[in-house]
């Protein structure tokens, strides 16, 4: 395993430790809205896990958390982050230096002196004492809390279920914290009404255990030194950072990008890095933490002279299917020059960053097109007002669009008053070509209820042309922005809108190609077939005229139940031959 991975996944466990840790204490602190004696009570079950068996995880997991953060401030070539990103690295370094003093009073202290530091004792020292400890305790509260929940946010948010589960996972966040102050805070408060009282205090700082005046001066000493170590440790850091860049810059490299941008940097800076410091916008949904791809990009001159790939990278690279020569821009620290092409616009969201089929990066694949418009609706719309033609039309798209779904296809788009829909993405063309066939005759009968339901608002019934055309087209998601949508084009797309067109030449509701009745097994005996020659295509094409759509019989069942001799796909009577050859 390669330092970066051990790093990154250290900080994660670590991270998710101390989150486990800081949820049970609020919840602790919430019981403080029942009674002192619910928290004190709750308390026990608390103190006995995390400084009996969870201690080892606890010290272990702050410990390692800090260090880390140091590794990485020490790692890093840039201080060019996201905004998210240097709020998440300010309150993290913020927590330490806040947490010290209750670290020390509570748990060292319990350690070192024996004393048992109950809710009523830290209550009494931070709570009823005012002033900068309970200033300190809320920042720190809500500090420690945002940091961890930014972390999370941030690993989450690649994860494909967390969309739908994050409006409770914000609830939760926002709830949590604040219950846990409010329950703080009305403990606070019971305890300096108590406090009022010599006897009282008397009696619960004997529960805490002797603790000279001697021992609390040692804890707020070891505060100063413990506070003067980490700045000093801070220093340090970046000064040792300093010296390394220093170090590293005195052999530069160059990183070309296509578009003519190019930056010298030091040898070992990471490609994210460069573009950074180059001001050149590059996606990076994780913030450089190699999780989730966005960063990648496709080396075009180079790529022989950089380091190889570490398992985490292949790993990554190989879930989101990328193809030779692609690398992850913030794993990759080139020594010798390269050029690259970031793959992913500087905007990419987590979706982005989720696995997905290798299609929708763009692949040839036989699948099933259908086209379909509605007939003469531009002059009926001639006649009406606006809101009545948008009104007519969303019947008709939601009558369309679900009898696509329902066969299991893909709405590519809606033109005008026409639809486009795939059939057979990342399955087959047979099943494609039977699905599209379903679709065709449900978008047949459920015009029929659009128009029965609107009789009184046409002039008309409307009338729809559909054509379906099965063969190769190259797939991907194509557009730009927010209008990237998974799309096809090729040849055989033209093909299925022509084929709609020609409806209106054989006065009929559905045209298909031969290819599609062959690749759905059906043979379609009685309905006529043409032979013609499309413009733009050299060689002809047989295709079949269904009349009314709506009676396509499909199955065994349905074929045995219609007239007519056996065939594997009979129309029903209404089914007319407009026979002329193009
Ligand atoms: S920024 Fe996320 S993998 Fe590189």
């Amino acid at each position: 395993m390669r330092p970066a991975v051990t790093i990154r996944q250290l900080r994660l466990w670590s991270g998710l430790v101390l989150l486990v840790y800081l949820t049970s204490h609020f919840l602790n602190h919430a019981l403080g809205l029942v009674s002192l004696d619910a928290m004190e009570a709750a308390r026990e079950p608390f103190g006995w896990f995390w400084r009996g068996i969870g201690l080892p995880f606890l010290a272990g997991a702050l410990l390692v958390h800090v260090v880390l953060a140091f590794v990485s401030i020490y790692l890093r070539r840039s201080f060019r982050l996201a905004r998210w990103e240097w709020f998440q690295l300010v309150l993290g370094f913020s927590v330490p230096a806040l947490l010290a003093v209750h670290l020390i009073a509570t748990l060292w202290a319990s350690l070192i002196f024996g004393i048992e530091p109950t809710y009523e004792f830290v209550l009494f020292a931070t709570w009823v004492g005012g002033g900068w400890p309970t200033v300190q305790q809320t920042i720190l509260l809500f500090v420690a809390w945002l940091h961890g929940c930014i972390g999370l946010h941030f690993w989450l948010r690649l994860k494909p279920w967390y969309a739908q589960s994050q409006p409770y996972l914000y609830a939760v966040a926002l709830l949590l914290p604040a219950l846990g102050f409010l329950g703080f805070a009305s403990a606070g408060r019971a305890v300096a009404i108590l406090a009022e009282d010599p006897a009282w205090l008397a009696a619960m700082l004997a529960r805490v255990g002797p603790l000279s005046d001697a021992q609390i001066a040692d804890i707020y000493a070891l505060e100063k030194w413990v506070l003067g170590l980490y700045v000093a440790l801070i220093a340090a850091v970046l000064a040792a950072r300093t010296v390394r860049k220093w170090w590293h810059r005195r052999r530069s490299i160059r990183i070309d990008y296509p578009d003519g941008r190019s930056i010298e940097v030091g040898a070992g800076t990471s490609i994210l890095e460069a573009s950074r410091l180059a001001g050149i916008p590059h996606a990076s949904v994780c913030g450089g933490r190699g999780r989730c791809s966005t960063c990648r990009v496709r080396v075009l001159a180079g790529a022989e002279q950089l380091p190889p790939a570490s398992a985490s990278e292949r790993i990554v690279l190989s879930r989101v299917i990328a193809g030779e020569g692609v690398r992850l821009a913030c794993q990759v620290r080139p020594t010798a020059p390269v050029t690259v092409l970031p793959l992913l616009p500087a905007g990419a969201s987590p979706r982005d960053a989720q696995p997905r089929p290798g299609y929708l990066q763009g692949k040839e694949v036989e699948i099933a097109i259908l086209f379909a418009d509605l007939r003469a609706f531009t002059a009926l719309s001639e006649h009406k007002l606006p809101y009545d033609v948008v009104f007519i039309l969303n019947r008709y798209f939601r009558a369309m669009g679900t009898a696509v779904e329902a066969a299991g296809g893909h709405i590519d788009k809606f033109i005008g008053d026409g639809v486009m829909a795939l059939f057979g993405i990342g399955e087959n063309v047979g099943e494609g070509a039977r699905c599209a066939l379903e679709a065709a005759r449900q978008m047949a009968r459920n015009l029929e209820d659009v128009n029965r339901l609107l009789a009184h608002d046409l002039d008309e019934p409307l009338r729809i042309g559909i054509g379906i055309h099965a063969g190769a087209a190259i797939v991907g998601e194509m557009g730009y922005g927010r209008a990237i949508s998974l799309t096809a084009v090729g040849d055989a797309v033209n093909t299925a809108s022509r084929l709609e067109a020609l409806t209106k030449e054989f006065t009929c509701q559905l045209v298909l190609s031969d290819a599609v009745a062959r690749a759905a097994g059906l043979a379609f005996a009685d309905a006529p077939r043409h032979e013609l020659t499309l413009r733009g295509r050299a060689v002809p094409l047989t295709v079949i005229a269904i009349e009314n759509a709506a009676l396509l019989a499909l199955s065994d069942t349905e074929r045995s139940a219609e007239p007519g001799p056996a065939a594997e796909a009979v129309l029903a009577d209404e089914t007319v031959a407009a026979a002329e050859t193009v």
